[in-house]
């Protein structure tokens, strides 16, 4: 097969780490890739030596450059990474289209995409199915009296979300009534653009997150290993929010009854749900759950795998991940199993200094070549003049195995200092708390 994987971050990297090594894939191309992302070699090549994955300078969302290409280069599936081209419907793209609805795309319909487009498309959803999740209330410019009524019925800390994209910074949690009034106002008056034109306000939930994963295909699913990431930048999960500095799997409160729960409660519910509201949804569903004294409830569905988490998640798939996509694209998930790697995973992610507020780029990147035992996925990092240096916020990814999680967490800390940038910083907590 030949695959066109869409996406540039740590999360593209390593699923192209895992989608390279299936001996069904001959040829790999990630648009538009990183540093990491080309050169893998593909483990179902048959020419001597085996062609390796390439990097194709084509935006993920530019859909008439990947039709062309996907239509030259005659790819058999495409799998996207990113939400983005999932909410501008890619899916739909390849449907409408003679020559292209018969390759399969990876990720659900631009409706599907609506689950995480829309946090309060995702709590009507949600609520339609009986699926757990905080009570909450949605409010527009016109309803902003009625917004600040309902926030007085809520107890401190307030929770206030920009109902469409906002690159992970649409949430606000406020400690006081007051901040969460004013707040409520600066949203709905733009301060999201018109992501923030309508505003969900929710109840507070306390407990511990845990991101857990499926692949489905409409009408079956496979649950992959689930992961815990921390969002905060600064150590003991203090300071701002960022895109993830390190993840671990598997998440030792999420045990067999716990998972049993999720299933049953969110998963079944959600996948049924959609089919019973008409949705074509063929893709990976990314549930943010919180643990509420034993019970799951979930805080927001995305349309894709996590990042960081798929750092970690990855490595505990023993399975062949494309032969799980085309199970997807085939509608035979059901006949499918998946096998996990029994070892504990973790992810350490380096970031540039000053990130995820303002940090500067094109440091060169020294010392990948001596790391041993852990691998090593790109994110924010680009090939300039033959050396590789820094491109974004987060920069590298050091993930590991290992025997528990303190074992896989030392490998990657121990890894991470053998990799230079200048300003390279990294949180020495992650897995900590757990
Ligand atoms: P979201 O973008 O909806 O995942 O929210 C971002 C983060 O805000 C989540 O990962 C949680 O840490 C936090 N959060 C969101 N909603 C709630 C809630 N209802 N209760 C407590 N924390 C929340
Ligand atoms: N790690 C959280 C996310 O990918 O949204």
């Amino acid at each position: 097969m030949k695959i066109l994987l869409l996406g540039s971050g740590g999360r593209e990297h390593a699923l192209a780490w895992k989608i390279a090594q299936s001996e069904k894939v001959e040829k790999l191309y990630v648009a538009p890739g990183n540093a990491g992302t080309a050169g893998l070699t593909c483990s179902g090549c048959h020419c001597t030596p085996k062609c390796v994955s390439e990097n194709v300078a084509m935006k993920a969302d530019d859909f008439d450059a990947i039709k062309t290409f996907v239509l030259e280069k005659q790819i058999d599936m495409v799998v996207v990474g990113p939400e983005d081209p999932l909410v501008k419907g890619i899916y739909d793209y390849f449907k409408q289209d003679e020559a292209l609805k018969t390759v399969p795309v990876i990720g659900p319909s631009k409706q599907g995409a609506v689950l995480e487009g829309s946090k309060d498309f995702a709590k009507g959803f949600m609520q339609r199915h009986g699926i757990p999740t905080a009570a909450y209330q949605t409010f527009t410019g016109e309803t902003l009296a009625e917004g600040k009524a309902f926030l007085k019925t809520l107890q401190p800390p307030y929770v206030l979300k920009a109902d469409g994209l906002c690159a992970g910074k649409g949430v606000l949690i406020v400690p006081t009534l007051e901040e969460a009034e004013r707040e409520l106002e600066e949203m709905l008056g733009g301060m999201f653009g018109g992501a923030s034109s309508r505003v969900v306000i929710e109840e507070f939930m306390s407990g511990i997150e845990c991101s857990v994963f499926v692949l489905t295909d409409g009408k079956d699913y496979v649950i992959l290993p689930e992961a815990k990431d921390y969002k905060r930048i600064g150590e003991g999960d203090t300071g701002l929010n960022t895109g993830g500095m390190g993840s671990v799997s598997p998440v030792p409160f999420a045990d067999k009854a716990w998972m049993q729960k999720v299933e049953e409660r969110i998963i079944r519910p959600t996948v049924e749900g959609l089919a019973a509201e008409g949705i074509d949804y063929k893709g990976f569903i990314f549930f943010g759950l919180i643990n509420v004294e034993g019970n799951p409830k979930v805080i927001e569905y995305n349309v894709r795998m996590g990042d960081p988490e798929t750092e970690s998640v990855m490595l505990r798939i023993k399975s062949d991940l494309v032969d799980l996509l085309e199970g997807v694209a085939t509608q035979t998930l059901g006949t499918k199993q998946i096998e996990f790697d029994p070892r504990s995973a973790v992810c350490v992610m380096l970031v540039s200094g000053g990130y995820p507020e303002a940090y500067e780029k094109g440091f060169p990147i020294s010392g990948i070549e001596q790391v041993e035992g852990s691998i090593v996925f790109h994110a924010g990092t680009a090939q300039k003049e033959g050396q590789v240096v820094t491109s974004g916020g987060r920069v590298i990814a050091v993930s590991s195995y290992g025997a528990n999680k303190a074992e896989a967490l030392a490998k990657s800390f121990q890894e991470a200092q053998k990799i230079q940038f200048e300003k390279k910083y990294f949180r020495s907590d992650i897995g900590a708390d757990l």
